[in-house]
């Protein structure tokens, strides 16, 4: 079965500086990929590159086996591809609720033609964009917070309300990028715990982009390690751990 998401050998360069230099990874769904290293390896950039936000100077991005490399990130939102923010970006001047139907209305019988021509199917595609964020905010159980105003929320309840929207597009393929900054330790923990659940429910493929190793360690099924925007090491949690490489990337900062 193709990967629900693959990397061929990607590179970004600006000007004369290769960010990103020869990156091939893959996702399979169930599956969570840690990508981590060092300030400045290059993770981000990638990121940007598997969502469309960036694009390749060579390489190939494949979608559940298809070439999107040239795709709008629209296009691959449309092919089940979620994203949060590094730096949450919610909808401001909006409800909790709000936030997530935004999201979730791509996904009714409607959609946006319907809503712009103000068609007979309006109501109903409003009232199924509804009941998806409502059950979304259930599951996460962040009902309670429905009606606040989305820009209010403090970064541990935004940082959830984000994920929320995200898992309103119905994603195949889930990329968060560095989720847990700005949580505290105990919030940390809750939100790792999340998404193992998020992971053995929805059993979609998450690509977590993150500097924290106490983030990736216990969720991650495979990590690769970049550094200088090439891939340093990739394998098992406790094989990447173990990598003297790594370690020295890391300065001594993995924990034994
Ligand atoms: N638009 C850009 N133009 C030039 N250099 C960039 C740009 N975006 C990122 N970089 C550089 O590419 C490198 C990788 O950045 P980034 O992917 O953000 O690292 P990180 O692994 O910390 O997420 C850094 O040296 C950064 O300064
Ligand atoms: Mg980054």
């Amino acid at each position: 079965m193709a990967a629900a998401l693959e990397l061929r050998d990607v590179g970004v360069r600006f000007g004369s500086f290769d960010a990103v230099d020869g990156v091939s990874l893959s996702v399979h769904a169930g599956e969570v990929v840690g990508l981590i290293g060092p300030n400045g390896a290059g993770k981000t950039v990638t990121f940007n590159v598997v969502t469309g936000l960036q694009p390749a100077t060579r390489g190939t991005v494949l979608l559940d086996g298809r070439d999107v490399t040239g795709a709008a990130a629209h296009v691959r939102t449309a092919m089940g591809l979620a994203r949060t923010f590094q730096v949450v970006q919610l909808f401001a001047g909006m409800s909790v609720l709000e936030n997530l139907m935004v999201a979730a209305h791509r996904f009714t019988s409607a959609g946006v033609v319907v809503d712009a021509l103000r068609l007979p199917g309006r109501r109903r595609a409003l009232d199924q964009a509804r009941e998806r964020a409502s059950a979304v905010l259930a599951f996460l159980e962040l009902s309670h917070l429905a009606d606040v105003e989305a820009s209010s929320l403090p970064v541990g309840q935004a940082r959830l309300v984000e994920l929320a929207r995200a898992l309103c597009l119905k994603p195949k393929v889930l990329l968060l990028d560095e989720p847990a900054s700005g949580l505290d330790p105990a919030e940390t923990a809750d939100f790792v715990a999340l998404l193992a659940e998020v992971r053995s429910v929805l059993g979609c493929a998450m690509l977590l982009v993150e500097h924290d190793m106490g983030v990736v360690m216990p969720l991650c099924d495979h990590l690769v390690v970049m550094n200088f925007g090439k891939v340093l090491a990739s394998g098992t949690p406790s094989e990447v751990r173990d990598d003297p490489a790594v370690r020295t990337a890391y300065l001594g900062a993995v924990p034994a």
